[in-house]
């Protein structure tokens, strides 16, 4: 009898348990992922085995320069994507989902097209740092969502607003499957709105960097002419950030020149 009366107490316990838990326990945070984010940069590469379309180059030999353009698709993107395709340059433009869904010519799919990698700068320029995950999720799917659906490609990689970035924003970068990705040379293109100056600063770029512009000022993209014949002869190749790297970035994990920034 004493066997059994223990037993029937704690049935009750755990009954009680279970009963108490919904009622009483507050909201338990999502438990971290248990994806490697390697095996998930692997994954996102098998689903779209042709994009990004790398080209044989190899940037441990080669003079290479990643040119990235932030905050477009704007007014003068279109003219940028000209230049860059008739000097045969690759680059990467991380844009935000608000002009991505205001630009009437669809230039997220153009600039996919045409061999350019597209990275996610969230929806609404906001320092990630500041909102809550949720939010920081929010602002990021919403733009994977959208860019998926216009071009059918699902981005590996992200630059945080104004670089602002923290062990969250990382957690929730690599819960989406998006490596950051930093900049080595700032040209100030947002500050100084002179092309002479924003050519002169790009034009010093060393092997490996990662050049940050912004192709939503007019005297960013007029100063890019100069900007490609500069490193041109000087021998370098102008890549994507895919192709920088050779390889898929790994997600969560910051990047700002070729050699990759410890986590
Ligand atoms: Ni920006």
């Amino acid at each position: 009898m004493r066997v059994w009366g223990l037993a029937l107490a704690l049935v009750a316990m755990v009954g009680t348990a279970c009963s108490t838990r919904p009622a009483t326990r507050p909201q338990m945070a999502r438990p971290p992922t248990v994806v490697d984010p390697r095996i998930l940069a692997k994954r996102l590469a098998a689903m779209q085995p042709d994009w990004p379309a790398t080209r044989p180059v190899n940037c441990r030999r080669e003079k290479c320069v990643a040119l990235t353009f932030d905050d477009g698709p704007g007014d003068y993107t279109a003219k940028l994507l000209d230049l860059l395709r008739s000097r045969h340059a690759k680059a990467t433009f991380f844009v935000l989902g608000q002009m991505v869904a205001a630009d009437p010519h669809n230039l997220a799919r153009r600039i996919v097209d045409e061999g350019h990698e597209i990275g996610n700068h969230s929806w609404s320029h906001p320092p990630l740092t500041a909102l809550t995950d949720e939010q920081i999720r929010t602002e990021l799917t919403q733009t994977g969502d959208l860019i998926r659906r216009l071009t059918g490609v699902r981005m590996q990689m992200m630059r945080p607003p104004y670089g602002a970035t923290d062990d969250r924003v990382a957690a929730e970068t690599r819960r989406e499957g998006l490596a950051q990705i930093l900049w080595s040379l700032d040209t100030l293109d947002w500050r100084d709105r002179a092309s002479s100056v924003v050519a002169r600063r790009a034009g010093l770029a060393k092997p490996g960097e990662i050049v940050l512009m912004h192709d939503i000022h007019r005297t960013t993209v007029e100063a890019v002419p100069e900007v490609l014949d500069t490193l041109a002869k000087k021998g370098y190749r102008f890549v994507t950030v895919s192709e920088l790297y050779g390889g898929t970035p790994v997600p969560g994990r910051q990047y700002t020149t070729r050699w990759m920034k410890r986590e």
